[in-house]
């Protein structure tokens, strides 16, 4: 498997909240797993994503998938924090939460590059479509890097696919992040219609 230095370099630059993980070889798990990501698809950076939360879904008027990345990352620490600070018996790994935040949509280089949509676009019903969503791509990145299981779990159920499993703590709280960040978005005018 090979991941370039170049996208390590790029990934760490887009985002600052990978120094919130304090285990350095899951945080290189983490980097490892963008880069591998972003090496099978035509972005070099997550800056070039699409602001979205799918492919064909309103995008913020401001910023790019790295503000979603960091924004929901930030939303899931505080929503944690908070959470542990009053209940100390609540079984938070802030470690495992920040992972599973930063790699919850690792999978979107491949739903959304554009390559990848013009083929499924061409014949959906050879293809289907989109053939595979972020959510099972992100599930193979995490598997293919050796990240823990419940990272996996959070790139495979944080979305609607979870609605189908029993989320773990830390995907409960990605997951309503997620979701908490795009409605707020959207109520508040900050998506392009
Ligand atoms: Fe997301």
């Amino acid at each position: 498997m090979q991941i370039s230095d170049e996208l390590r370099q790029s990934v760490i630059r887009s985002l600052p909240e990978l120094s919130e993980i304090s285990d350095e070889s899951l945080r290189n798990q983490v980097i490892d797993a963008w880069a591998y990501s972003l090496g099978h698809s035509s972005f070099k950076s997550i800056d070039e994503i699409r602001a979205s939360g799918n492919p064909d879904t309103p995008k913020l008027k401001s910023g790019t998938q790295t503000d979603h990345i960091r924004g929901v990352t930030q939303l899931a620490i505080a929503i944690a924090d908070s959470l542990a600070n009053q209940f100390p018996k609540l079984p938070i790994n802030r470690d495992m939460l920040v992972a599973c935040a930063l790699c919850h949509d690792v999978g979107k280089p491949f739903e959304f590059d554009p390559k990848n949509q013009e083929r499924w676009r061409d014949n959906p019903a050879a293809s289907g479509f989109p053939a595979i969503r972020h959510t099972q791509y992100g599930t193979h990145v995490c598997l293919t890097i050796g990240l823990p299981e419940e990272v996996c779990h959070a790139a495979g159920c944080h979305s609607g696919e979870g609605e189908l499993v029993e989320r773990s703590l830390h995907v409960t709280i990605v997951h309503h992040a997620d979701y908490a960040f795009w409605a707020s978005m959207k109520v508040g005018g900050q998506l392009a219609i």
